[in-house]
């Protein structure tokens, strides 16, 4: 393995893989992009250009793909992800924010794996953040009465509106009936490295649970500033053909609204399911 280099983004978090391509590489170039991935929980592979079939191939070297569970209830789940925006189809404006996929559902992905199809000139940009490191900067005092607590996470307000905008009545209310909320713990542990880490995200977690609403007020926006906290935070800017991949158990990411009208596309694949289990 020789011209490979791997680049830490920050010391937190992130790092680019240089040398390696991703269509072709060897047992050895893979276990070392594994490796990569548990060190730095978000990697970059620039310059890939795969197709789908070469992206899904790399992705079930990790495992079976695995569809976001409202696809997976659709009569045919497609496992590709696909995001897609331009002038007729702006980005969200409340849905952007800090999240683990589908943390709304009783089981979250292992892992991600996305590359950008076409790139906006200017912005676009998506950034992740590292809940262990969120966690370990809070106090002890604080980090044991967290880890007693579960949060309910749930798909958000306009989840009813729209899934009724998008599918056919009865199918809207099958999902709408197939995905009420769930509760998780505030504090998870890494299924890998044990490390803990902070399990509450704006994009849809609502409350916390067994504190007052005034409490659960207070706790989430105190706990949403230390994942968002600039040293626990990467951004990586595309270009088209690159690649990013991301640990779900270790990470939070989130793509701001700053690229409209231009047309972005990126398409993804995630691997794995589980349960998020506490600390
Ligand atoms: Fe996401």
């Amino acid at each position: 393995m020789t011209g490979i280099e791997i680049i830490a983004t920050t010391s937190s978090i992130g790092a680019e893989i240089r040398g390696i391509d991703m269509a072709t590489a060897s047992d050895e170039e893979f276990q070392l992009i594994q490796w990569a991935l548990l060190e730095h929980h978000v990697v970059f592979l620039r310059g890939q250009h795969l197709d789908d079939e070469a992206h899904e191939a790399f992705a079930r070297r990790w495992g079976d793909p695995i569809p976001n569970p409202i696809v997976a209830k659709l009569e045919a789940p497609v496992a590709i992800g696909v995001v897609y925006n331009d002038a007729e189809h702006p980005p969200g404006q409340d849905n952007e924010g800090w999240h683990t996929d589908h943390s709304w559902a009783s089981y979250i992905p292992d892992i991600a794996i996305l590359r950008s199809v076409t790139a906006p000139p200017n912005g676009g940009d998506t950034m992740w953040c590292n809940i262990a490191a969120a966690h370990e900067a809070l106090s002890p005092a604080l980090r044991d009465f967290l880890s007693e607590l579960t949060a309910r996470h749930d798909p958000g307000p306009r989840f009813a509106l729209e899934m009724r905008a998008r599918m056919p009545a009865d199918v809207a209310d099958q999902l709408l009936e197939a995905f009420p909320g769930t509760d998780h713990p505030v504090i998870v542990r890494h299924p890998v490295t044990d490390r803990p880490g902070i399990f509450v995200n704006p994009g849809y977690t609502r409350w916390i649970n067994d504190v007052t609403p005034a409490e659960s007020a207070v706790l989430l926006e105190l706990l949403f500033k230390a994942i968002a906290h600039p040293d626990h935070v990467c951004r990586f800017r595309w270009q088209e053909g690159d690649v990013a991949i991301w640990d779900e158990h270790a990470t939070l990411h989130r793509g701001p609204n700053d690229f409209a009208p231009a047309r972005r596309e990126l398409r993804r694949f995630t691997v794995g399911a589980a349960e998020p289990s506490a600390a």
